[in-house]
């Protein structure tokens, strides 16, 4: 008998045909985010699920299923599963790395320029009607070009931000946990610097770190406080990464002149006073979403998830305990 598997979300129907040559698929089509109860009906009896970032695979949901065998998170980052708790129990968490990097990196850079030249409400005043021609101090922004660029997480994405600020002769500094072999900061062009120093100066900083306790609010009202008062604070990582409030106040008080979100505390709900401003950039999370990068998102999922179901290694396994260690 074929495994069971559960899709919680709309993905490519190709994706879905794929799934369905090796397993017995449910899939909700109707796309939008299950309850916790609905989710919990859903994996009853299911030997896999292909989970999308609004589902929270926690302890008690795995509890509940001792069936169940992979959790195939359609996304990189994998913050909604509960990996520990995964990993005791022996369940293959996997992920889809690789893919979306370069679309991330270009999506970066479109919050960077849009909310560095005001895209937004120029679009706006324009449809309004309200437009009356050109003029010489209108809609004036800041130019990208030649400034500083402080990048923060130099993983995969980070890399491809810094790869494209050369195109805008821009002086880029970095900073991580780690620093990487200076043949790729050479590579790259970028400068390692400690974290204070990179929000000192920088006229724009982006984040790239993945979400862990240690980097929730990573940036807060203190980091704020350290960046210049002309600075674009972008974010295309995790919500949590920045205190949402602080930056609202921020942004507020102009103590930094502008930003770029893709992403939120408490998705898909902003921070109070957010969507009022005028000087922030709000995209719903969509710096994957383009057609080919999705629809690869959505195979290497399913690859995952067929991989082990049927006694393969997973190729993008995020907890390789649960096989090397028998875990
Ligand atoms: C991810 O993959 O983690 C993104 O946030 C959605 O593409």
């Amino acid at each position: 008998m074929k495994p069971k598997v559960v899709v919680t979300r709309k993905i490519f129907d190709e994706s879905l045909a794929r799934l369905a040559k090796h397993c017995q698929v449910d899939s909700n089509q109707a796309d939008r985010p299950l309850s916790p109860k609905q989710l919990l009906q859903k994996l009853k009896g299911k030997d896999g699920v292909i989970s999308l970032l609004t589902d929270r695979i926690s302890d008690e949901v795995l509890a509940k299923n001792p069936q169940l065998k992979i959790v195939s998170n359609v996304a990189v980052g994998y913050n909604n599963v509960d990996v520990k708790a995964a990993t005791k129990r022996g369940v293959l968490v996997t992920n889809t790395p690789g893919v979306l990097d370069d679309t991330t990196a270009d999506f970066t850079w479109c919050l960077i320029l849009a909310a560095a030249r005001g895209l937004i409400g120029a679009d706006r005043t324009f449809r309004s009607g309200k437009w009356k021609g050109w003029g010489v101090m209108q809609f004036l922004g800041q130019d990208v070009h030649g400034k500083t660029l402080g990048i923060c997480g130099f993983g995969r994405i980070g890399k491809g931000v810094a790869r494209r600020a050369r195109g805008f002769d821009m002086r880029i500094l970095y900073t991580d946990v780690q620093r990487v072999p200076e043949a790729i900061e050479q590579e790259h062009g970028v400068r390692f610097v400690d974290k204070k120093t990179l929000l000192r100066e920088s006229d724009i900083v982006t984040l790239h770190v993945p979400l862990f306790p240690e980097t929730t609010h990573y940036i807060g009202a203190p980091e704020l406080a350290m960046m210049k008062k002309d600075a674009i604070l972008v974010n295309a990582a995790r919500g949590p990464v920045v205190d949402e409030k602080a930056l609202v106040k921020a942004l507020k008080g102009g103590r930094i002149a502008a930003a770029g979100l893709d992403v939120y505390e408490k998705e898909p709900t902003p921070a109070p006073g957010l969507t009022k401003l005028s000087n922030v950039v709000v995209a719903p999370h969509i710096a994957s979403a383009s057609v080919e990068t999705r629809r690869k998102m959505s195979n290497m999922a399913v690859a995952n998830c067929v991989a082990g179901l049927t006694g393969e290694r997973p190729p993008n396994l995020v907890n390789p305990d649960v096989l090397d260690k028998g875990v």
